[in-house]
C-alpha cells in the first residue's frame, strides 16, 4: 500500500498545533486576528517550521481559497531573479479570492546575490499593494538590509528535545508505534533539531515493523551507538589496540557503516572523552588527517585501524 510521506502527513495546518516557536506563533496569530500581515522574513536552520508557519498563515487567511491566494517560489530553483519576477507579477495580475491580499513565499531568499535582491526589494515594492513576501533564509544577515528594515523579522530556533519529543509523540500515537522515550530521545539527537530529519528518521524505522527499537533507529540512521564508539576509543586510549579493532570491525562489516560516517562519528566523541584538552586538540588534529584520506579514497579499514592507533599512541 502507498504510504504517505509523514513529513506531510503530519505537517501542522493551524500555527496553534506547530511544536515550540512559541513566541513567533503568538505573532503571527495576532497578525490572523487584526486581518493584516506586513512582509516577512522567516529566518533559522532547516526543519523548524518555516515552510510549516506559512502555510499555516495561509489557511488561517484565506481558509479553502488559500492555494490559490499562496505562491511557493524557490530563489534557488528559480532561474534568477527575472523568473521570480514574471513569476510574481503572473501571479499578482489576478484579484485576490475574498480577501484583499495575497502571500508569496520565497524560500532560500538568501540564495539570491545581492543584485538580485536588490530587484526582489523593488519587485517587492511594486506589489506590495497585492502581496505580502514572506522570504525564508537560514541567515538573516544574507538579506540585504532594506529588504529586512521592510520585513517583520522572525528567528526561528531549532526545537528543544521536549518539545520535539512531544511531537514525535503525536506520530507515535497516530501511528501506533511501540516505541520507549530513550529511543523516541535518540531520534531527536540524531536529527539536530531538524524535525524533517527527525520524523523521516521515525517513518523509515517504523517501516519493517510498528516496534520501533534504538538499533533499527541507529542502523536507519547509519550511525552506530555512541556508547560503542566511546567504548571502542576508551579501548584504543588504554592501548587494548586488539580489542578496540574488534569493535570497529564490528561496526565496519556487520552493521555495514561507511568509513567516513565512523570518523565523524569519531571526531564527535572525542569532546566526551575524560582526557586533556591538548589531547583532544592532538586527536582532533589527526582524525582531520584520516577524514581527509578516506575522502580521498584510501582503504577504510586500514586508514581507521591506523587512527586507533594514533589514540593508543598519545598516552
Ligand atoms: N515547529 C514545528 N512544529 C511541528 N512540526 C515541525 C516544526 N518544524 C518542522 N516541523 C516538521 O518538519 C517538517 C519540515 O518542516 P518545514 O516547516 O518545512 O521546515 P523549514 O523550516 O525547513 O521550512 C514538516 O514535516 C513539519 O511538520
Ligand atoms: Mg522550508
Amino acid at each position: 500500500m502507498f504510504e504517505e510521506i509523514w513529513t506531510e502527513k503530519y505537517r501542522p495546518k493551524k500555527l496553534e498545533e506547530m511544536a515550540g516557536q512559541k513566541e513567533i506563533v503568538n505573532r503571527l496569530e495576532s497578525f490572523v486576528k487584526k486581518r493584516s500581515l506586513p512582509h516577512c522574513l522567516f529566518a533559522g536552520p532547516a526543519g523548524t517550521g518555516k515552510t510549516t508557519a506559512a502555510l499555516c498563515i495561509a489557511r488561517a487567511f484565506f481558509g479553502e481559497h488559500w492555494h490559490s491566494n499562496f505562491l511557493e517560489l524557490n530563489a534557488s530553483d528559480e532561474r534568477g531573479i527575472d523568473t521570480i519576477r514574471t513569476k510574481v507579477k503572473d501571479f499578482a495580475r489576478t484579484r485576490a479570492i475574498g480577501d484583499s491580499f495575497k502571500i508569496i513565499y520565497l524560500d532560500e531568499a538568501d540564495a539570491l546575490t545581492r543584485d538580485a535582491q536588490q530587484a526582489l526589494r523593488r519587485t517587492m515594492e511594486n506589489f506590495a499593494g497585492i502581496c505580502r513576501f514572506i522570504l525564508a533564509a537560514n541567515y538573516s544577515s544574507k538579506i540585504i538590509l532594506p529588504i529586512q528594515s521592510r520585513c517583520a523579522v522572525f528567528r526561528f530556533s531549532r526545537l528543544t528535545k521536549d518539545e520535539a519529543t512531544d511531537y514525535l509523540k503525536r506520530i507515535q500515537k497516530a501511528e501506533k508505534l511501540t516505541i520507549d522515550s530513550k529511543s523516541l530521545g535518540m531520534v531527536f539527537e540524531l536529527s539536530e533539531g531538524d524535525m524533517r530529519k527527525a520524523v523521516n528518521i521515525l517513518q523509515t524505522a517504523a517501516i519493517s515493523s510498528k516496534k520501533v527499537t534504538s538499533k533499527i533507529i541507529l542502523e536507519t540512521a547509519g550511525k552506530a551507538e555512541p556508547k560503542q564508539i566511546t567504548a571502542m576509543l576508551n579501548l584504543a586510549l588504554k592501548g587494548k589496540f586488539t580489542q578496540a579493532r574488534k569493535i570497529l570491525i564490528s561496526i565496519l562489516f556487520e552493521q555495514g557503516l561507511s568509513g567516513e560516517d565512523v570518523i565523524k562519528q569519531i571526531h564527535k566523541e572525542i569532546f566526551s572523552l575524560q582526557i586533556s584538552d591538548k589531547k583532544k586538540m592532538e586527536l582532533v588534529a589527526k582524525t582531520g588527517e584520516y577524514e581527509f584520506r578516506l575522502t580521498e579514497g584510501s582503504n577504510e579499514l586500514i586508514q581507521l585501524e591506523a587512527l586507533l592507533a594514533q589514540f593508543g599512541l598519545i598516552r
